[in-house]
């Protein structure tokens, strides 16, 4: 199912001394089943346009069709229910927001406030549990007694467990080590993979050249760019007149460039710059 955004705005505390624009007049269509990787600055609307994909903010002006459904300023919340299981938000640190007694229990909570009997449930908290890598010996235990990165994946399979169309995840790896981050990253790939639209904001360059079909680019609440991976990254100049950075292979690609070894076209991840090396001095590229 596609996404559809039409000149879409949104203003924080309108008509208040603390009025905010969060998004403005942003338009954009994305295609089914993608990896989408959005990017900017902080304060640059990330948040803010993550939160109209589940309609959790509402357009100040402007509408968006997904799921089946039109979301006006006026759309009643009452009408987004079943929006709400399609198309489900990871927050940051979401690990803030477990509650439940157990671990199983937490998992299971989405499966079973979206209709799923408890046998049901807990038989996708247990399926969940396993694939973002955690042990079924924690099932029973408090989710408290975790480590922060545990928390985490236990907050990501509460809301993978009920596998939503659309799955929006705000800064799902931050803070993670690196091999905790791969797994998360490699885990949402996998979900896309099997059918499903992933959008996710990360700081990380290297996600986005490794995991991401298409780039949303946000600056100042606009939506800035909306293109691939290799168009954004092929531009140094512009990356840095925006304040972006690259991935490491790309980085690593351009300072052999400027010491005489240019590589054409430009890698843009770890394995087709080693490919790409290895060709050079064993082919005499
Ligand atoms: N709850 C809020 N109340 C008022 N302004 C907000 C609120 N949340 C975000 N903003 C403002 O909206 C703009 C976009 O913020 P946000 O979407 O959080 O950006 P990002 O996620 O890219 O850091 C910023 O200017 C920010 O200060
Ligand atoms: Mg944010």
């Amino acid at each position: 199912m596609s996404i559809k955004f039409k000149h879409v705005s949104y203003v924080y505390a309108p008509a208040t001394p603390f009025e905010q624009k969060g998004l403005d007049d942003v338009s954009f269509e994305l295609k089914e089943n993608q990896f989408i990787a959005l990017i900017g600055h902080t304060g640059s609307g990330k948040s803010t346009l993550m939160q109209h994909f589940n309609a959790l903010l509402q357009p100040s002006s402007g509408e968006i069709a997904l799921a089946g459904h039109r979301i006006t300023p006026t759309t009643k919340q009452r009408e987004l229910k079943t929006l709400r299981q399609q198309v489900s938000l990871v927050f940051q640190f979401p690990e803030a927001q477990l509650f439940e007694s157990t671990v199983l229990a937490d998992i299971a909570f989405g499966p079973k406030n979206f209709g799923y009997t408890d046998a049901e449930a807990k038989k996708l908290a247990l399926k969940w549990l396993e694939k973002v890598g955690l042990p079924k010996s924690i099932a029973n235990k408090s989710p408290f007694e975790l480590s922060g990165g545990q928390m985490r994946r236990v907050a990501i399979a509460g809301v993978m467990a009920y596998e939503p169309a659309i799955l929006c995840l705000d800064e799902p790896a931050a803070g993670l080590d690196p091999k905790g981050r791969r797994m998360m990253l490699e885990l949402f790939k996998a979900y896309q993979a099997s059918g499903h639209t992933v959008i996710l904001v990360t700081h990380n360059m290297d996600d986005v050249a490794d995991y991401a079909d298409d780039v949303l680019v946000m600056e100042h609440g606009r939506l800035l760019r909306h293109t691939t991976p290799s168009e954004i990254f092929k531009d140094r100049a512009w990356l840095l007149k925006h304040g972006l950075g690259q991935p490491a292979a790309s980085e690593f690609a351009a300072q052999l460039a400027e010491n005489g070894l240019p590589l054409v076209p430009q890698p843009l991840t770890l394995t087709t710059l080693t490919h790409r090396l290895v060709a050079h001095f064993k082919g005499g590229e």
